[in-house]
């Protein structure tokens, strides 16, 4: 079956509240809401007080619509398909210059929101007097074929990095940029730059209408040093122990007899591998088996070795996160960012379980 995948949705709501606290939130939903799941994800975020979302896939953002049918929604990447844009009343990027005026036309009655580059530099206008050029070419034209300029926005790349400096200039070429466009006689009704961890850092800076929250909403922490309980986790991996055997000391077991204990020893052939989603730098950690912790030994694709006590029999549980497991415990422990190892994760084999508000399984 390759291991089941648990959502506590009450659980979710609540997180999701505390991390937001009572701000305006863009919520990133991109990757299936993190593998989240976009529609569990979109509708109990409506119920955390959440109705705007952003995404960088299209399909996503017609699908946020059916779920959420007043919603904001943006979409991070540059659009080509504007029919969708118009059926589905999403908001843009305007990523640069060169998009603006290949799609100017297309772009009339519009909402977007201009892009700053900064430090992160994915995409974006690169200085104020770029996106001035566009906002006076934009008055130059009769009123019926203007964009909607709803907003402006940017990515801090370096808002995660505690160690580096780059976060404060990123932040300061950012502020400046805002500065200089509103001396210009420019201002936006929608602002937003921060992710979880600038937020952890600086709360909602100066001037800024919403933040742009991943991760800290999915109850991971962006950096290790805080607190734990601000940020509750709501999802449970586990999976089954599908045979116990005994290796002597001069047997190995796996592919390429990759676990070699070198001692007599116990195992447990546990379902799910490196094909559910488990990285294998995870596998290279504990899981967790009747609240003990076992190390885990060899990573399959469809199977994971753990090595076991006379403790454990079959038919007990292997968990690989859950509230003890955190997943940004084994970020700070170098397997991956938060989210690498949430998109990991293979919505197609796990099988999904939601707990909902009565505690019942849907
Ligand atoms: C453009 C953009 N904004 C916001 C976020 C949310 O970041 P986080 O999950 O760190 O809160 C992301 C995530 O990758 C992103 O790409």
């Amino acid at each position: 079956m390759g291991g089941i995948l648990t959502i506590d949705r009450k659980q979710f709501i609540e997180t999701a509240k505390k991390s937001a606290g009572g701000r305006n939130v863009i919520a990133v939903v991109k990757n299936n809401a993190y593998n989240y799941g976009l529609e569990f994800a979109v509708k109990a975020f409506g119920e955390a007080g959440i109705h705007s979302f952003a995404t960088t896939s299209l399909d996503e953002a017609k699908r946020i619509r059916m779920y959420a049918p007043d919603a904001l929604i943006f979409i991070m990447n540059p659009v080509r398909n504007f029919e969708a844009v118009y059926e589905y009343d999403l908001h843009v990027t305007l990523p640069s210059p060169e998009y603006y005026y290949e799609h100017q036309e297309a772009l009339s009655g519009v909402n977007v929101h201009l892009e700053f580059a900064g430090l992160f530099n994915r995409s974006g206008f690169e200085d104020a007097s770029a996106m001035i050029e566009v906002l006076e070419h934009q008055k130059s034209l009769d009123a019926g074929k203007r964009m909607n300029i709803k907003g402006i926005w940017t990515h801090f790349g370096y808002a995660d990095e505690l160690d580096m400096d780059e976060y404060g200039i990123e932040r300061g070429m950012w502020q400046e940029l805002l500065n200089m466009l509103n001396e210009a006689g420019h201002t936006f009704e929608i602002i937003h730059a921060q992710n979880s961890a600038s937020f952890a850092r600086d709360g909602l800076l100066d001037g800024h209408t919403h933040l742009r929250l991943g991760i800290s909403l999915y109850g991971s922490r962006p950096y290790s040093i805080l607190p734990e309980a601000d940020y509750m986790q709501s999802l449970e991996l586990k999976a089954e122990i599908v045979q116990i055997r005994n290796i002597k000391a001069d047997q190995r077991c796996g592919y390429g007899g990759s676990y070699e204990p070198g001692h007599d020893s116990r195992i447990a052939v546990v379902d799910i591998g490196y094909g559910d989603g488990v990285l294998r730098k995870r596998a290279a950690f504990d899981c967790l088996i009747n609240s003990r912790r076992y190390p885990i030994k060899s990573l399959m694709m469809s199977h994971m070795i753990v090595e076991i006590d006379d403790d454990v029999s079959i038919g007990d549980e292997v968990i690989l996160y859950n509230d003890e497991m955190r997943i940004d415990e084994f970020t700070a422990k170098g397997v991956g960012a938060n989210s690498e190892q949430l998109g990991a994760l293979n919505y197609q084999s796990l099988k999904k379980v939601i707990l909902n508000d009565s505690g019942i399984h849907q």
